[in-house]
């Protein structure tokens, strides 16, 4: 594993950068970060449409011992996955007008248990989320000549 994606610790407050050049790297990536999470955690995606946030949460589902499929609830906002010490939350808030509609399918209570929520469009909810979480926002630096090459920073508040 490359030392470079290597996690050690991310205190409160700070900022990591990753450039990785294709898909296997960001799974590289993701392999690394799941060591970080602790029961309860909550872990936000931003990044535009296509960027790799629904890649980034199946690699990380996996890496935590998920073996079903992996998809983007981008029309029931919420996915549930059996992993093997965590139970995984996937939201995806892309369709929400209003953070109403999170609220409605209990957003609030999924972030105060046990489990690890993954979100993406979390800039939909952006006064639900709680205080505590990671952040990751994916960038295409360039989709012409690099479609698959992605700067991911890491963020922890
Ligand atoms: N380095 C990379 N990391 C992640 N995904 C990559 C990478 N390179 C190419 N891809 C591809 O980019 C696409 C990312 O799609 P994905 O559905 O994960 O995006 P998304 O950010 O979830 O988009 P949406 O906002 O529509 O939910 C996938 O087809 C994936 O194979
Ligand atoms: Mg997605």
């Amino acid at each position: 594993m490359p030392e470079v994606f290597t996690i050690h610790e991310l205190e409160q407050g700070s900022e990591r950068l990753f450039e990785v050049k294709n898909e296997e790297e960001s799974r590289l990536f993701a392999s690394n970060f799941i060591l970080l999470l602790k029961a309860g955690d909550a872990v936000a995606f931003y990044g535009e449409l296509g960027a790799g946030k629904t890649a980034m949460v199946r690699a990380m589902a996996e890496g935590l011992g998920y073996k079903g499929f992996v998809n983007s609830p981008t029309f029931t906002l919420l996915n549930i996955y059996e992993a093997t010490t965590f139970e995984l939350y996937h939201f995806d808030f892309y369709r929400i007008d209003y953070e109403e509609e999170a609220v409605d399918i209990g957003f609030e209570e999924y972030i105060q248990n046990e489990g690890i929520c993954f979100i993406e469009w979390p800039e939909r909810v952006h006064n639900l989320l709680p205080v505590n979480r990671y952040e990751i926002h994916l960038e295409v630096p360039d989709y012409i000549n690099q479609p698959t090459a992605r700067l991911i920073r890491l963020r922890r508040y």
